[in-house]
């Protein structure tokens, strides 16, 4: 581990896990990830932001004396999940004069978790500040981006915003800045689906009360610093705010060629009207990536066979994860194939979207009894209409 200046005063300390595979035993990681800690030295203090994943602990501590740091302040502690705040009881236990500067909600986590002692602790509310000297610390409280305790902390003379998990990208990288935009907004829309989308009217709420700051530096705790902030305020707002985009995506399993025979028609004729489409054979599929394609999305087509009375496992799995994940999803249709009793599939379907009721609008059905003929593929084309009809709404509406 090597620390690095973003601003005078202010160095990056970056535990590197070029080799992570999963997050949370749950969300797949393609490129590792970083565990970002902040040191700031102030006149006065000596404050850091963050610690890091407690692997990692060992090399942090040593790259803290490297730096020089023999007398250490304050932890400020924007989220107690274990990758950033895993190591205080170290740093804490090397560190014997600091103190964890925390939220209740945090400091509450961090004390069940880690069983760091109350005394330990200094706790802030929304719009607390904490002066280093000629540095001055404010906090506000950004719950649930990514755990009801999550804050960000503003460093107002240097205009930097640390932000812990809001914001982040699993991209491990020897670049400390975000310049290469194109690869870091593939990490950061993954990281967003994955994590962050399910709180998008936090977020919503978050953007707003973070609007009237001046930003110069976003300084999350996974990936590289942002010092172009637009970058990712505007992808927030384009992924979390607007209205979704005119898109469609078919997550289909087929299993006789029937529904892939409708959802090669239904993928042609939405192409043919100049709708953007994509399909996911979700047997053996990425789920990671249709978690992506759900960000921006406004239609969802489930497309599956009637198996066991119900849909196909891996189409349960999809309608799960979308009620789970919260998209800005405003339609949905169900389309498949059956060789007895198939009306249970759509119904199941509606079943597993309970979360999404008041914003989606189910379309009719189409279910075929063996391989589409004739009236199946009229259909579909009605259910393109429809399709298309409530797109244009949308992008009216926008
Ligand atoms: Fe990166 Fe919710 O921890």
């Amino acid at each position: 581990m090597i620390a690095r200046q973003i601003h005078p005063g202010i160095l990056s300390l970056v535990a590197l896990d070029w080799d992570r595979r999963i997050f949370d035993q749950l969300v797949p990681l393609h490129e590792g990830t970083t565990y970002n800690s902040y040191l700031i030295r102030g006149s006065e203090k000596t404050a850091l932001v963050e610690t890091v994943y407690p692997p990692f602990t060992a090399d942090y501590l040593e790259t803290l004396k490297q730096a020089g740091v023999t007398r250490l302040d304050y932890i400020v502690a924007d989220h107690a999940e274990q990758d950033h705040s895993g190591s205080i009881p170290a740093v804490l236990a090397h560190y014997p004069e600091a103190k964890v500067v925390t939220n209740a909600r945090c400091k509450g986590l961090i004390k069940e978790s880690m069983l760091v002692a109350e005394d330990r602790f200094i706790e802030v509310k929304e719009g607390d500040t904490l002066s280093l000297g000629n540095k001055t610390l404010r906090f506000y409280l950004t719950p649930w981006v990514h755990w009801p305790d999550t804050m960000v902390t503003y460093l107002a003379e240097d205009k930097v915003l640390f932000t812990c998990d809001f914001f982040g990208s699993h991209l491990a990288s020897s670049e400390l800045f975000a310049d290469d935009e194109q690869r870091v907004y593939t990490a950061a829309k993954s990281y967003y689906a994955e994590i962050m989308m399910p709180f998008r009217n936090h977020i919503q709420n978050h953007l707003k009360k973070l609007a009237p700051l001046a930003i110069e530096t976003i300084a999350p705790g996974h990936g590289p610093v942002y010092r172009r902030p637009a970058f990712i305020l505007d992808l927030y707002r384009q992924w979390a705010v607007a209205p979704p985009r005119r898109q469609v995506i078919i997550p289909y399993v087929s299993m006789y060629d029937s529904t892939t025979r409708m959802v090669d028609y239904l993928t042609d004729s939405l192409m043919e009207r100049g709708i953007a489409v994509k399909p996911f054979n979700m047997v053996g599929g990425d789920a990671g990536r249709f978690a992506v394609a759900l960000v921006e999305a406004s239609t969802v087509v489930f497309a599956t066979p009637a198996v066991l009375a119900g849909p196909h496992p891996d189409i349960v799995s999809a309608a799960y994860l979308t009620n789970a994940l919260r998209p800005k999803t405003k339609f949905v249709a169900t389309i498949g194939s059956f060789g007895w009793g198939g009306n249970v599939v759509s119904k199941k379907i509606e079943e597993l979207l309970a979360g999404l009721k008041t914003q989606i609008q189910f379309f009719e059905p189409v279910l075929t009894k063996g391989l589409p003929t004739g009236e199946d593929f009229h259909a579909l084309d009605r259910l393109v209409e429809q399709i298309d009809v409530a797109n244009k709404s949308i992008v009216a509406a926008a």
